[in-house]
């Protein structure tokens, strides 16, 4: 036991119900419960960072300010090598208003073609932030490498998955198994320096 497990039940600092089932699983065999934060009423910080962690940091520390729990929180995008990293942070928003994933697929397109890029290589990011209450926090980082692949191809997951092709496989994370998708991503890997972190022996 640790000063995060000995709270029972943690915040889980998104609105998105797929990835509060998630956590929730996977916390769940340690004895621990977890609430999302529209049912504790959390706010939503503007995500104000210039990195992953800093962002996925300053939602778990507004979440454990609010709730007085333990609190959870993630920011994940993808970065384009040629592209410098973009969209990185900005990928929910990077083609605008409404967000539309084929718009902001064809805008990586675009501006790969207009750059003669010839380096399609990305990586998809996930950081996990965990804040106590009483102030101290842990950040963890997890990635997938892998190739960019156009047109996109497939119509599991969501974002970026049709493009994305992981290092080691020809088909994009659209087509592939959802299971066997989530073993390999920048979320699985995220989430199991967390587990080694808190809950390892
Ligand atoms: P957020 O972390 O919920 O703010 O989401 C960041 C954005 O990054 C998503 O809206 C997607 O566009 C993209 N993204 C993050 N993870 C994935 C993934 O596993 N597949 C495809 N797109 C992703």
């Amino acid at each position: 036991m640790n000063e995060f497990t000995s709270h029972k039940a943690w915040a889980i600092a998104s609105h998105n119900a797929g990835k509060i089932k998630e956590i929730r699983d996977l916390i769940e065999p340690f004895g621990l419960t977890a609430d999302g934060a529209d049912e504790l009423g959390l706010p939503e910080p503007e995500e104000t960072e210039k990195t992953f962690i800093g962002n996925a940091k300053l939602k778990a520390v507004a979440g454990a300010k609010a709730s007085g729990r333990v609190a959870l929180a993630d920011d994940s995008g993808l970065e384009v090598f040629a592209l410098d990293g973009q969209p990185g942070i900005y990928s929910a928003r990077w083609a605008g208003q409404p967000r539309d994933s084929y718009r902001a697929m064809d805008k990586v397109r675009a501006e790969l073609e207009a750059l003669k890029a010839t380096d399609y290589g990305a990586r998809f990011v996930c950081a996990l932030a965990l804040a106590h209450p009483d102030g101290p926090v842990r950040v963890y980082e997890g990635e997938v490498r892998g190739t960019l692949s156009f047109p996109p191809r497939g119509d599991k997951g969501f974002g970026y998955d049709p493009i994305f092709v992981p290092e080691g496989h020809a088909v994009t994370f659209a087509e592939m198994d959802p299971v066997e998708k989530h073993a390999m991503s920048h979320r699985a890997h995220a989430f199991n320096l967390l587990v080694e972190d808190i809950f390892g022996s």
